[in-house]
């Protein structure tokens, strides 16, 4: 990965100066940018939460060649971690890439490593099309995010999504902050428990799975799997929109023992290494995923590189469940942790 990321600094240096750990320092403050917002704490929470986890070395076992790869709504993929959404990449990478370019860039890495990807959806609903348009016949591996807007402007995205063959979707719910976003005729705003209901019932209409991204509480994680959701999202949209949250892995185990098995779980931010994925499914996730170094790996290697970096992530991931006796990802839990 070191020419990968070589390459990337040279290309995005004026937003990312590709830290050897992407941990939100260097870029505090910097939304829209790469970084965390106000004095950048939530995003570096996120990374010292998993790192403040250690794992239990187990080696008198027989989980010699563990089982990286999970099923997700009928698919299989190659590894229970996916690349998050992440919108207008010129704006916050300073990216030569069109939105459109990025997207297939992304779309036929994560294809190409056996996992699904993530889109952004943006002011614009252009914008959210570009991204669509880059599917062609991979619609049940992408997942469209979309904002937070009125029901009306969500249902012509999800109808938007159905045309492009998906058959999951998400909210970021959070994108509520989003203060370039607020400032729209129709707006992002937040939603009810009873609008966010409405906006499930919509997308299962449509025979599409929903995530609901950015929980950070128990309470909200109850009413999001009240209201319908498939998955709920434990995510400070990578500390972008509240300064001075916790980490996600602070608390995602009350999260995971709350609504785990009435919903799946899934987890993000500064999610950094195959030990971090560990980390994520020993304290309840179901799926993880990462954006940042996704991202850094694009601009450094295109399609290739993003499909390089999941497999680095995966072979970590492999690594760390052989060395902690873990056979399988459904096996991983707290006692993986010391
Ligand atoms: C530049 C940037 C743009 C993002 N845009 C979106 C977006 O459009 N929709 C969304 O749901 N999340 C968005 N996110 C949040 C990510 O999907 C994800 O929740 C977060 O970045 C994960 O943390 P990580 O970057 O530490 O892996 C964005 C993040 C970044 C850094």
């Amino acid at each position: 990965m070191k020419d990968i990321r070589d390459k990337a600094r040279e290309r995005i240096k004026s937003h990312c100066k590709v830290c050897p750990l992407c941990d939100g320092r260097a870029c505090a403050g910097k939304v829209p940018g790469i970084g965390g917002i106000g004095t950048g704490v939530s995003f570096q929470n996120n990374v010292s939460a998993l790192a403040g986890h250690r794992l239990a070395m187990r080696v008198l076992h027989d989980a010699n060649e563990p089982l990286t790869g999970v099923s997700l709504w009928g698919r299989e993929l190659a590894l229970p971690v996916l690349a998050a959404p992440i919108g207008s990449v010129k704006n916050n990478l300073g990216s030569d890439l069109s939105e459109g370019e990025y997207s297939e860039m992304l779309i036929s890495g994560c294809v190409a490593a056996g996992t699904m990807a993530g889109i952004g959806d943006t002011a614009k609903p252009e914008t959210f099309k570009q991204g669509l348009d880059q599917i062609r016949d991979r619609g049940r591996s992408v997942i469209p995010f979309i904002k937070p807007w009125a029901l009306q402007e969500v249902c012509v995205r999800l109808d938007m999504a159905v045309a492009a063959g998906c058959d999951s979707c998400g909210m970021d719910v959070d994108a509520a902050g989003l203060t370039i976003l607020r400032r729209l005729d129709a707006p992002v705003a937040t939603r009810t428990p009873r609008e966010l209901a409405a906006i499930i019932a919509e997308a299962h209409k449509r025979k599409l799975k929903f995530i609901v991204k950015g929980i950070m509480t128990v309470d909200e994680a109850r009413a999001a799997a009240d209201a319908g959701a498939d998955a709920v999202l434990v995510s400070n949209h990578g500390g972008r929109v509240l300064d001075h949250t916790p980490g996600t892995a602070e608390v995602l185990p009350a999260i995971a023992a709350a609504v785990g098995g009435r919903t799946l779980v899934m987890m993000d931010g500064g999610v950094r290494s195959g030990a971090d994925v560990l980390k994520a499914l020993a304290l309840g996730a179901d799926i993880v995923l990462i954006c940042r170094p996704v991202a850094v790996a694009i601009h450094g290697g295109g399609t290739d590189g993003a499909a390089r970096y999941f497999n680095v992530i995966r072979d970590e991931l492999s690594q760390c469940m052989r060395l902690t006796g873990c056979k399988d990802v459904a096996s991983a839990g707290a006692h993986l942790l010391c």
